[in-house]
């Protein structure tokens, strides 16, 4: 019997009349991970197949796979990026396609791998011919990258290209502003830089992003 259906069965019996039951309410998910006493990739895991079949918004129309996230659940960084495409919803894993290639040499430039890093996006299913997400679909996925955050508890969060910088920060300035400062996010310090599909468009965004990527690093090895 899992255990939500157990919690069922003891409310069912005290309805019947017996009174010498006491429930205490399982803790919620988060602040359970807060006690350290889960294990937060195996949470993650859980919430990527609870959701999997969401209908949240129009995008699921589309949905081959619901791209969750991914990477170390304990990660120190997390990067957030704006929403699958066609190879990340073929495979369900976030940043599969070149931008993920680059996103790879990215890490590897700043002494990182994907593996100590957690990665997720703005929303978890391809917006149709990729198109940004709309406001409605963004504010519907929200709560999931909220969470994600909540469970990770990173200490850094890079904001991978404008959609994930509006999203989170809740504005409306360009990206070649927000990069030049240091945000707060729930009290977690915010960078912001452009996003890798924007470097394959234009070399123009690769030294201010390699700028960028340095300042998260020396923060990252100060931790
Ligand atoms: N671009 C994103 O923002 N996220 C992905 O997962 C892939 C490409």
């Amino acid at each position: 019997m899992s255990v939500k259906a157990f919690y069922q069965y003891l409310e069912f019996l005290k309805l019947a009349g017996i009174q010498d039951i006491f429930i205490k309410e399982p803790e919620p998910i988060v602040e359970a991970v807060e006690e350290g006493c889960v294990d937060k990739a195996r949470i993650l895991h859980d919430l990527s197949q609870k959701y999997a079949n969401c209908q949240k918004c129009g995008l699921s129309q589309g949905r081959i796979n619901l791209v969750y996230g991914q990477g170390n659940a304990d990660a120190k960084l997390m990067l957030i990026g704006e929403g699958p495409g066609a190879n990340e919803n073929k495979t369900g894993q976030a940043f599969v396609g070149a931008a993920g290639e680059l996103l790879d040499r990215q890490l590897h430039a700043i002494k990182l791998t994907r593996q100590e890093v957690y990665i997720a996006n703005i929303v978890k299913c391809q917006p149709p011919y990729n198109r940004n997400p709309e406001a409605n679909e963004v504010q519907a996925c929200m709560p999931y990258l909220l969470e994600q955050i909540e469970i990770v508890a990173p200490q850094i969060i890079l904001l991978l290209g404008r959609v994930p910088a509006h999203a989170i920060l809740e504005t409306t300035e360009s990206i070649s502003r927000l990069r030049l400062r240091r945000h707060l996010f729930r009290e977690i310090p915010v960078y912001v830089t452009y996003h890798p599909a924007a470097l394959l468009r234009d070399p123009k965004y690769r030294v201010p992003t390699w700028e960028d990527l340095q300042r998260v690093r020396d923060h990252y090895f100060s931790l």
